[in-house]
């Protein structure tokens, strides 16, 4: 039986740059650039579809960044360093309670 429990994404920040994290129910970590392939917007975890979403035209991503929705049609871009393990700094959620 699928619990969910333990698959959660996440926006981090890494080398300054917004990234989508997602952590998969074997622990794997998969990272993709946070901003939208169709107009660069930050999108946001959807908990409740397990996906992406973009909140400013609705494109949704797979959580391996693949379009699954329009009006974006390419996947979310690659994290450079993201497979030598580099490792996420901070959470844009603390960022944006900052003043
Ligand atoms: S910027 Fe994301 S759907 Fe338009």
């Amino acid at each position: 039986m699928r619990t969910g429990f333990g698959c959660e994404g996440a926006l981090i920040r890494m080398g300054g740059k917004p990234v989508a994290a997602y952590r998969d129910e074997a622990g794997e970590l998969h990272l993709r650039s946070a901003a939208c392939t169709h107009a660069g917007c930050v999108i946001h975890w959807n908990g409740f579809e397990r996906c992406w979403d973009c909140p400013c035209h609705g494109s949704q991503f797979s959580v391996d960044g693949e379009p699954l929705q329009g009006p974006a049609f390419t996947a979310l871009g690659e994290v450079p360093g993201a497979a030598e393990g580099a490792s996420p700094s901070a959470s844009l959620h603390d960022e944006h309670t900052r003043p």
